[in-house]
């Protein structure tokens, strides 16, 4: 069979997956999902404790709550000790790992900000927490700097895999070839990788989608954070075409799900909270279509309503105790335990250092 082929063949299959409309199709296709994830890692969800560092970012993306262009918004910067007792709790409560996220910037401030966090929470762990960047686009020189810092997975979004989606979403300055040069090196330079996209967004279609589940596979990557594309009404996209119907944003969000895990098999695979901004239950269901990680919120309160990347984001008024708890319903409520104390590393991960094992 020939290459072109086997994509087309690929394509089709997947685009079926995501037309399911009829309940019992569509909990047949969860339960395979759930097969699938068991084979591979058991029935376990990996906690990642999410620290949001800042929402100042120098990006304009369209649809983006924190965009620089929302001058409405109050932006604010963690103070560099509690991010590092946000890990130490992390760590207390026996989470393998813990994830930074920021908006985007390039200043030399920054870069050596992160650099400090990250080698202070792996003085602080001795090792112990595996590290996650999410802080957007940088050279391949910064990312190397952090790599070396102790920082050992990095998310970035490709938000779309259609170039020219992708420059609807975005400023005429933010390129989709960069995007992917960054997730490259990143891959290059040995992080384990996690890209996503946004799922229902205004003129985005299920072929689209499709091909967004076969890049991720192109790209090769470990871990995959994908959640419906939600309104905010201080935004350009928002403005413009107004709010989505929810019912149909959750029920795609949920076939992605499904179809990522049973198309890429061992990927790290988030519920994330764009789901629960839906319906309180969103991760339980995330959980329940084939997600294997969750990232309890362990930003302080106080800062959580400012790091708004769409409207109705929940959790908002909860404490680092209440958001793990909650979590903890949902992922039992989906048959699932969580893994204590473990790093969590996407099968996908090892597999890829012993192929390049075996090919150096
Ligand atoms: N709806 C859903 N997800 C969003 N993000 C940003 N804005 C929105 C929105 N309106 C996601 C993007 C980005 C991540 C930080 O948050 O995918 O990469």
């Amino acid at each position: 069979m020939t290459e072109d082929k086997t994509k087309t063949d690929e394509l089709k299959a997947l685009v079926d997956m995501l037309s399911i409309e009829d309940r019992e199709e569509l909990d047949a296709l969860f339960a395979k999902a759930r097969e699938v994830r068991a084979d591979v890692s058991g029935d376990i969800v990996y906690l990642r404790g999410l620290v949001e560092l800042s929402n100042i970012c120098v990006k304009d993306c369209f649809y983006c709550g924190i965009r620089t262009g929302n001058a409405e918004l109050e932006r604010y910067q963690l103070r560099f000790l509690d991010v590092l007792n946000a890990c130490r709790w992390a760590e207390e409560w026996r989470f393998g790992s813990v994830v930074l996220q920021a908006g985007e910037r390039q200043d030399k401030v920054f870069v050596d900000w992160v650099e400090r966090l990250v080698s202070g929470i792996r003085e602080q762990s001795e090792g112990r927490l595996r590290i996650t960047l999410a802080v957007g686009e940088q050279s391949r020189d910064v990312y190397q700097r952090w790599i070396e810092a102790g920082a050992e997975r990095y998310l970035l979004r490709v938000e779309t895999s259609n170039p020219d989606l992708y420059q609807k979403l975005h400023p005429v300055d933010h390129s989709f070839d960069t995007r992917v040069r960054c997730l490259r090196d990143l891959k290059e330079l040995g992080y384990q990788v996690g890209t996503g996209v946004m799922i229902g967004l205004p003129g985005q279609t299920l072929e689209d989608l499709a091909r967004d589940i076969l890049f991720f596979k192109e790209i090769d990557a470990d871990m995959i954070g994908m959640g419906p594309y939600l309104y905010h009404g201080k935004t350009p996209m928002g403005e413009q075409h107004g709010e989505p119907d929810p019912d149909r944003q959750l029920a795609l969000g949920l076939k992605m799900l499904a179809a990522t895990r049973i198309h890429l098999g061992n990927v790290n695979l988030a519920a994330t909270t764009a789901l629960e901004a839906l319906v309180p239950n969103g991760k339980e269901l995330g959980i329940y279509a084939g997600a294997n990680v969750v990232m309890p919120n362990l930003t302080e309160t106080c800062y959580r309503g400012a790091y708004c990347l769409y409207d109705g984001k929940p959790g908002t008024e909860s404490n680092a105790t209440q958001s793990l708890e909650h979590l903890s319903l949902e992922i039992e409520k989906a048959g699932c335990e969580i893994g204590w104390d473990a790093w969590g590393d996407a099968p996908h991960f090892a597999v890829r250092m012993k192929e390049g094992a075996v090919q150096k």
